[in-house]
């Protein structure tokens, strides 16, 4: 473990006695509880705040009642699971990686939520890092293997050492998120050269985008989702890899269209929203030059 992490502020390596590791050039210590390193602020922004909140209840509904979303066919945990290892293996596969491509591969993984990709895929090293983490200690102990080692932390201070890790993922992650560009750049910080980025997030057209930024700004709850303080359109999303300095090499985007069970429940300005955002999903393979 010490081996990869390093202080979330001036990444110099730590040292670790009993639960506490202590940066070994600035004078910031951090405590493991359950196995989990923390590194998260002592406060969160409001906006922010309310956003992990919201994310928390949703996790802990899904694992401790199955109360999943639209996954009709989903019955169970292992179900559960299942499906979340066939919707990862989509962005793989859409760019030609067998899922086994990260079994002798060092992973990042940001915003992993409670399983996450690598507790699905085969990987050599792997870290997942989600600030919710130390909250699903109690309903996922009994579902988490050894690795990937879990770690409470914001991905805009990822406490990884510089040019460590072969590939990362971040899956329905940064629009989550008050500040994108700084995950974006941490990651490119803890990739070595060469190393791969998968992303995927929903994306939505520019006036889907405008209609979430006025209602953040002005406080339109009816505009917004308190899931999603961010919203990004494909070119914005494309964009902000680019100025982290990523090279985008392929994308893959996809819609799927709604059952008339879903759409029924929307009414009509509701299916009028949904009609203009036009939200995908989108996964982009990066590359670190
Ligand atoms: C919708 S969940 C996605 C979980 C998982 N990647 C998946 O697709 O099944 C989004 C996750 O991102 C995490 N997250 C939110 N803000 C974050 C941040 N600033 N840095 C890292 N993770 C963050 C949330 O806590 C949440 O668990
Ligand atoms: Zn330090």
């Amino acid at each position: 473990m010490l081996d990869i992490l390093a202080c979330p502020k001036c990444h110099a390596p730590f040292a670790q006695k009993d639960n506490t590791l202590s940066c070994t050039r600035c004078t910031l210590t951090f405590p493991v509880c359950d196995g989990i390193p923390d590194f998260r602020p002592a406060a969160f922004a409001s906006r922010f705040a309310a956003a992990q909140f919201a994310e928390g209840e949703h996790h802990a509904e899904a694992w401790t009642k199955l109360k999943t979303g639209y996954l009709p066919w989903v019955k169970s945990i292992p179900d559960y699971c299942d499906w979340l290892e066939s919707f990862y293996r989509t962005g793989f596969s859409a760019f030609g990686f067998p899922t086994a491509w990260l079994r002798d591969k060092a992973v990042l993984e940001v915003g992993s939520g409670p399983l996450g990709l690598l507790a699905c895929f085969p990987h050599g090293v792997g870290v997942a890092v989600d600030p919710l983490m130390p909250s699903f200690v109690s309903y996922m102990r009994e579902h988490w293997q050894p690795s990937p080692l879990r770690i409470a932390a914001l991905g805009e201070e990822l406490p990884m050492r510089d040019g460590t890790f072969d590939a990362a993922v971040a899956i329905n992650c940064l629009d989550h998120t008050l500040e994108p560009d700084r995950i974006l750049t941490a990651v490119v910080r803890a990739l070595k050269p060469g190393g791969y980025f998968f992303l995927m997030n929903n994306v939505k057209s520019r006036p889907g985008v405008a209609l979430s930024r006025i209602g953040e700004k002005l406080g339109i709850q009816r505009l917004t989702e308190v899931f999603h303080p961010h919203a990004f359109t494909q070119k914005s999303l494309t964009d902000a890899c680019a100025a982290a300095g990523l090279e985008v090499v392929r994308n893959c985007r996809i819609k799927i269209s709604e059952s008339a069970e879903i759409t029924a429940c929307y009414g009509w300005k509701g299916a009028l929203r949904k009609s203009v955002e036009n939200e995908c999903a989108l996964w982009i393979l990066a590359r670190k030059p």
